[in-house]
This record gives C-alpha cells, sequence and structure tokens, in this order.
C-alpha cells in the first residue's frame, strides 16, 4: 500500500501557492482511501532566524489552516514535527550518510545563504532532516510542489545508500507534483520567482487568510505585461499566465475554458474576475480557519493524537536502525 508523507513550514496561514502546489493534493489523497501524514515542521523553521512566540502562534495559525482545507485527522495523521524526538536522533545517523558538496549545491540552501552573513549548520543540513522525516515515516510518495524535488532526490539518494550499506530498509520514495504550471504558483509582483513566504514584497504572495479587500489589491496590482488581451504562455507572458492558472484551479474550469471566456477583457477586467473567484474560493476556508482558532485546546489534542500515531512508526523504524548500525547494546 502507498505511504503518502508531506511537510509544511508554520510560516503563519498558507499562501496560494501550498496550498495549489501542494495542500489540495493532501487532501485529495486523504479523500482516496490513501495513509497520508502530515508533519508540521516546526523543527525546520528554526534554520533561520525567527521569533519564539511568533513560531508558537504560526504553529497553531498552520494547524488550523490545514484543518480549514480539509485535512481531517480522522482519516490523516496530522502533528508537529518537535513532538517525535526519534527524528533528529535519525537525523544524526543520516548525517554522517551524507556528504557536504551534495548538501551546498542544493538550490533551496544557495538562495537562504544569500540573506544572511554566517550560515548556520542547521540550515546546512536542513534537507538531510527533511530526509529523516520522509525516511522515518517509511513514506512511498511525497507530495511536493516542485521547488522541493531536489530535495526529494536527496531522500532518495539517502534511502539507496542506506538500503546499500545496512540492508534493504527504506522505500525510495517518489515525489507527486502538481501537473502543469500549479506546481510552480508565481510571485504577483516578480513574475519571474515562485510565490513564497520570505518574499519581502507584501503585495507579492496572497495568503488563505487574506481579506477580500486584500486579495483584490494584490490581484489587482499583479504585474503583467504590455498586451492588454488575455492569453495562456507561461514562457512568453508569465504573469497574465500565472492568474489564468490561479484561475482555473480555484474555479475546477480548464485552462483553455478560463481564456475562452476572457477573451471580450483586458487584463485590468480580468484581473477583476480572478480576485472574484478567489476570493469566492477562498471565503469559506477563511471562515473555517476562525472557527479552528478559538478552539485551541481540540487543536491540540487532536495533534496530541497525531503525534502519539506518528512516534509508534518512528520508535520502530528508529530501533531497527540502531540495531543494524551497531549502535548500543541491547538487541
Ligand atoms: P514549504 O513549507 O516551503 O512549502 C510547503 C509546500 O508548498 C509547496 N510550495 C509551492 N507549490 C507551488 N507553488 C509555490 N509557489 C509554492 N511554494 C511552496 C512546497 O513545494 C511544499 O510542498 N522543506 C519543505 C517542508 C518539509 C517537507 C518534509 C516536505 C519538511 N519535511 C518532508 C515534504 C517531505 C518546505 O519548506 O516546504
Amino acid at each position: 500500500p502507498r505511504k503518502i508523507f508531506s511537510g509544511i513550514q508554520p510560516t503563519g496561514s498558507l499562501h496560494l501557492g501550498n496550498y495549489l502546489g501542494a495542500v489540495r493534493r493532501w487532501v485529495r489523497l486523504q479523500e482516496a482511501h490513501d495513509d497520508v501524514t502530515i508533519s508540521i515542521v516546526d523543527m525546520h523553521s528554526i534554520t533561520m532566524p525567527h521569533n519564539p512566540p511568533n513560531l508558537r502562534e504560526n504553529i497553531f495559525v498552520m494547524a488550523a489552516t490545514l484543518l480549514a482545507c480539509g485535512i481531517d485527522p480522522e482519516k490523516s495523521t496530522l502533528f508537529v514535527q518537535s513532538s517525535i524526538p526519534e527524528l533528529t536522533e535519525f537525523n544524526w545517523i543520516l548525517s554522517s550518510l551524507s556528504t557536504m558538496p551534495r548538501l551546498a549545491q542544493l538550490p533551496q540552501f544557495r538562495e537562504k545563504t544569500r540573506l544572511v552573513k554566517e550560515i548556520p549548520l542547521g540550515l546546512f543540513v536542513y534537507p538531510v532532516l527533511q530526509a529523516a522525516d520522509i525516511l522515518l515515516y517509511k513514506a512511498t510518495h511525497v507530495p511536493v510542489g516542485a521547488d522541493q524535488l531536489p530535495h526529494i532526490q536527496l531522500a532518495q539518494h539517502l534511502a539507496r545508500t542506506y538500503n546499500s550499506c545496512y540492508g534493504e530498509t527504506f522505500p525510495v520514495c517518489e515525489a507527486i507534483v502538481e501537473n502543469g504550471e500549479a506546481s510552480r504558483i508565481l510571485s504577483l509582483q516578480d513574475p519571474g520567482q515562485k510565490m513564497s513566504k520570505s518574499i519581502g514584497d507584501l503585495l507579492a504572495t496572497i495568503n488563505l487568510a487574506d481579506s477580500p479587500d486584500l486579495i483584490t489589491k494584490k490581484i489587482n496590482s499583479a504585474v503583467t505585461d504590455f498586451t492588454s488581451d488575455i492569453s495562456y504562455n507561461p514562457n512568453k507572458r508569465p504573469g497574465v499566465s500565472n492568474l489564468v492558472t490561479i484561475h482555473s484551479q480555484v474555479t475546477g474550469q480548464t485552462i483553455k475554458s478560463v481564456v475562452d471566456e476572457a477573451t471580450t477583457l483586458d487584463t485590468a477586467k480580468y484581473k477583476e474576475r480572478v480576485a472574484e473567484a478567489v476570493i469566492e474560493h477562498l471565503s469559506p476556508i477563511r471562515e473555517e480557519i476562525k472557527h479552528h482558532l478559538a478552539r485551541r485546546n481540540e487543536m491540540i489534542h487532536l495533534l496530541e493524537v497525531g503525534a502519539s500515531k506518528a512516534r509508534q512508526q518512528a520508535q520502530h523504524t528508529l530501533s531497527d536502525v540502531k540495531q543494524r548500525l551497531g549502535l548500543g547494546t541491547s538487541g
């Protein structure tokens, strides 16, 4: 049977890139009766300078948002990464199988090092901890956005390395990536970059909890180009095509039907239509986020239940790993 695992950083509420590129797929996999485990990866979030009260709050906002998007704790396992101490123990073991040149070439590391003067070791080994996440739960499939593919390749590499050193233990996981442009939603202000939380420009990123007015404002000021009609051509017209992608994703229409319906519109009018569609899609989610945030104790409880499910499996894997490596005295 398939074993699905994915993670998300608790950066506050989700942005539209996380949602369309990853989270929606998690919900669909869960509805298709796959075995889905989702980790809120707070240990990854301390690899860059952070504010502790914000991190704690953001863990709850993320949990509320995932629940609002349809992650159902009755069907899936949802937990906070740092509640599993076995993970960091396993991370040490995988670090010993990782090489510095291999980690240094990963694109996300190279991007983030530009933002700090001295590179924290945690930032460097970040992808090893991600591989530890995936391997510890013996995931076979990892649904992610396209930006995470190099990290998944590292996890595959570490699974193979481990298996050949210590015996067949880990499945070599497969990435599951959305078709077409949804795998990489672009920044509204710079269609040369992916939409991301770390982009400084507040207008670049739509958050699921944004008010309708703010969504309208962000979409109206999206950078497009000097052609006023609507067409879909991600290479030549990345800005407009990104809006078309978002529009088709939130309405469930094909790219072609979205473009056909927009033939009489110029970009300004089209942006209004896209904003309406996004608002309509996100409004119920926004209400649900509030609903869950007002029930913090319930969230704490369900995250604990998720953690104890995840931990059982983590303990099982780790004790086998320690045995095979010749660590300790038992077994
Ligand atoms: P994170 O928190 O940056 O993003 C969560 C998910 O959202 C996807 N994503 C996007 N998809 C399309 N367009 C975008 N603009 C966009 N921005 C983000 C990401 O690809 C991701 O799937 N390192 C991971 C978290 C992680 C993880 C794991 C993932 C930790 N351990 C184990 C999978 C398996 C991260 O920082 O994702």
